[in-house]
């Protein structure tokens, strides 16, 4: 059977596209968040996934603010990078684990969670960013599977709903018979705002709360209205919610492997979080 053998949360910004493909790794505002990222090389070697299973928002390529769903996912046998104006170039291109989407997807309707079905699906930097950072020049051997939530437009999915959507996701994946190795990801986040008064809004005491909380006690997100959220977090800080849902597809007792902050990344707190079943 399938099994869920990590969660590896980690932030997409744009700009990090760029300083990859400027080779910026000895460049001191971007040395130390490259740096950051050698401890999570090393563990993604001994993990070793056949699959990756990555919760992330989609910021206008495949939906727009008139159709946007509030979740999607990807059951496509290919994801091609497509650039969403930020100038960045083509990364790779990643073989979809059709076979599974399917499943999930079926299981997800069970449960009463109606998804969009996407057999194109365009990736941008909330998948390529973090693919990138965390298998740096590489075509990875393992397939791949995107769900999309809707992070950007009221009404977003609550918490709640969120760890919910992964707890359904957890169920299918170990649920599924073929020997898959799965990997979960969030992507995006941590707090951060790109607008208005409050841009470059940052809010370091909440980010580490997050971490503390995904890593065993799940239930302290549930407090949380997505306006809740935005005053902690910021408007993009919403990305969080990303994070949450992944943190519900993996099995209830974690364990940190390794936990990692850089402030700021562009506009963002730069984060990551690993973490293993216990
Ligand atoms: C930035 C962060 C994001 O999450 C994003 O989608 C775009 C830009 C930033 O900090 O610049
Ligand atoms: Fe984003």
């Amino acid at each position: 059977m399938a099994k869920v053998i990590g969660m590896l949360n980690v932030t997409h910004v744009p700009s990090i596209a760029g300083a990859i493909q400027g080779k910026k790794y000895d460049d001191p505002y971007w040395k130390p968040w490259f740096d950051g990222f050698h401890p999570v090389h090393d563990w993604l070697k001994t993990l070793n996934p056949t699959v990756v299973v990555m919760f992330h928002n989609d910021h206008g390529l495949n939906f727009f603010l008139d159709k946007l769903p509030t979740f999607a996912i990807g059951v496509a046998p290919k994801y091609d990078v497509a650039d969403e104006g930020w100038n960045i170039n083509p990364f790779r291109t990643f073989a979809g684990h059709e076979e599974l989407a399917w499943h999930i997807r079926e299981e997800l309707h069970k449960a009463e969670f109606d998804m969009v079905v996407c057999q194109e699906y365009l990736i941008d930097h909330s998948v390529t960013v973090p693919m990138e950072l965390c298998w740096p020049g590489v075509t990875p051997s393992f397939k791949f599977v995107p769900i999309n939530l809707n992070t950007i437009l009221f009404p977003v999915p609550t918490a709640s709903r969120c760890e919910k959507l992964g707890k359904v996701v957890h169920a299918a994946i170990e649920s599924f018979g073929p020997n898959e190795r799965v990997l979960v990801m969030g992507t995006g986040g941590l707090s951060h705002q790109l607008e208005g008064k409050r841009a470059g809004h940052i809010n370091k005491k909440f980010d580490k709360e997050c971490s503390d909380h995904l890593v065993n006690d799940i239930e302290w997100f549930r407090k949380f209205t997505s306006e809740d959220i935005v005053e902690l977090a910021g408007s993009q800080g919403l990305e969080v919610l990303n994070w949450i849902a992944a943190r519900g597809a993996c099995p209830a007792k974690m364990k940190e492997i390794y936990r990692f902050t850089k402030i700021p990344i562009s506009n963002t707190a730069g984060n990551i979080l690993c973490l293993e079943p216990s």
